[in-house]
């Protein structure tokens, strides 16, 4: 039997303010956007913000639906209205930002399953890596692309 251990690498900051100016502002409008998601059930306010290769910055925010599953996250809102916009435009970062009942997260908020899978497709469509910025009011990770929350994914190559 072979055992293999795989590393993920991603930075952390503590504060927005030492982020370079556009990841700052990615950060910022994220933050903005969560207080318009619809989020009755889980009083759990997600915004996402997009920014991509031709400059355009696209937004998100979750979606929420009094049939649970019939709701979208943030971050699936955003990256598939950047798709459907500007299908010719590669993504190259995201921002996430939550509040909760007691206002912004602490802890950098972290994508669920289902929005790492899309996270990839839009990498994989384009062909280029996605930054991700998951911001906490406590600290921001950094990550270069979805490898560092998705290893040994399926993806197109699987197929
Ligand atoms: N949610 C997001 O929008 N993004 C995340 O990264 C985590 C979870 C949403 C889904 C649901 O509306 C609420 O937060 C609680 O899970």
């Amino acid at each position: 039997m072979k055992k293999h251990i795989i590393e993920i690498e991603y930075s952390e900051v503590d504060s927005i303010n030492n982020l370079s100016n556009e990841d700052a502002y990615l950060v910022a409008k994220a933050r903005e956007v969560a207080n318009n998601a619809w989020a009755p059930y889980s009083n759990f306010l997600v915004g996402a913000a997009v920014e991509l290769e031709n400059g355009k910055v696209i937004i998100g925010n979750n979606q929420e639906n009094a049939a649970y599953p019939s709701g979208l996250c943030a971050e699936r809102v955003a990256l598939f209205a950047a798709n459907a916009g500007y299908p010719n435009s590669a993504v190259k970062t995201i921002a996430i930002s939550a509040f909760n009942k007691k206002g912004h997260v602490q802890e950098p908020v972290k994508p669920c399953g289902s929005c790492r899978q899309a996270i990839l497709e839009a990498e994989t469509r384009f062909e280029k890596p996605i930054k991700l910025l998951l911001d906490g009011a406590n600290s921001i990770y950094i990550m270069e692309g979805i490898a560092s929350l998705l290893p040994l994914s399926f993806g197109k190559r699987d197929l």
